[in-house]
């Protein structure tokens, strides 16, 4: 019997094995963690907002949400010109759009909850070099995609590392192929924090259903506490 688990678990890894393919890589979500939310917010606005949007959210919600003043917000964050109550709105326009990517790209603001945390996460890290490619690039997660890596000078460039299942040539995993001005560790940081901001991006609310909760459950305590008083006011006279 045993014989014949130990046999068919040996099957399993290498059918695993043989299936090849980029794995998607968790992403750590915290959106208690403020400072990794600004973070986020900075990389957001620095590297992503040249090309999209994310409209559905204003300046002065985020500094409210992240317990930012407004001028640090509009100095520190906001691209120059931008004000208080504008939309996080990109200044490309739709022709250069089209003329320089063959599409749009998309709004971000519900991103998230499309895609999910964790495929944004390897998405942003999956791109490799490959220059059949208009960018010079491709990516593990979303093959043939129109967009360069808007990270490529902190991360460095990746290379593929393609294996044979049968006919197909599958890609298999993606090597450093030059240092980029983080450390990797530094890197993984910097692409969590972003995806942090995008999933608070997608659901600002979620941040004050947190705050609600807390005072919920504060106020069920003290009811509790006041019931068993009560209960014991109640009680003295039957016992
Ligand atoms: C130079 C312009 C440019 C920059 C900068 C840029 N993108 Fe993109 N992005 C695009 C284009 C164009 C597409 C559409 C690609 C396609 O459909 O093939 C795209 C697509 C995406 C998608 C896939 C959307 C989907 O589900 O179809 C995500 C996610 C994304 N970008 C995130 C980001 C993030 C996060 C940043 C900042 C770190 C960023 N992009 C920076 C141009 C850009």
């Amino acid at each position: 019997m045993k014989k014949l688990l130990s046999l068919f678990l040996l099957v399993l890894s290498v059918n695993v094995f043989a299936s090849g393919g980029v794995q998607l890589q968790d992403a750590d979500i915290d959106l208690t963690d403020k400072v990794s939310l600004q973070r986020g917010a900075k990389s957001f606005v620095t590297y992503c907002l040249g090309c999209h949007s994310a409209k559905q959210i204003r300046y002065l919600r985020v500094a409210n949400d992240l317990g930012l003043d407004e001028k640090h917000v509009l100095d520190d964050i906001a691209p120059e010109g931008a004000g208080i109550y504008d939309q996080l709105h990109s200044a490309m326009n739709k022709h250069d759009a089209e003329k320089w990517f063959g599409t749009q790209p998309p709004d971000l603001s519900l991103i998230a909850r499309s895609r999910g945390a964790d495929w944004l996460y390897s998405y942003l890290k999956g791109f490799y070099v490959d220059k059949a490619r208009p960018f010079g690039v491709n990516n593990a997660i979303f093959e043939d995609v129109g967009m360069p890596n808007p990270l490529w000078q902190l991360q460095g460039e990746q290379k593929p590392v393609f294996v044979n299942d049968g006919e197909r040539r599958v890609l298999d995993k993606l090597v450093s192929a030059s240092a980029g001005t983080q450390s990797p560790e530094e890197f993984d940081k910097t692409v969590n924090d972003l995806v942090n901001f995008l999933v608070y991006v997608g659901e600002p609310v979620q941040l004050e259903r947190q705050k609600m909760g807390k005072y919920v459950l504060f106020f069920l305590f003290v009811f509790l506490a006041i019931a068993y008083l009560l209960k014991k006011e109640y009680w003295k006279d039957v016992h």
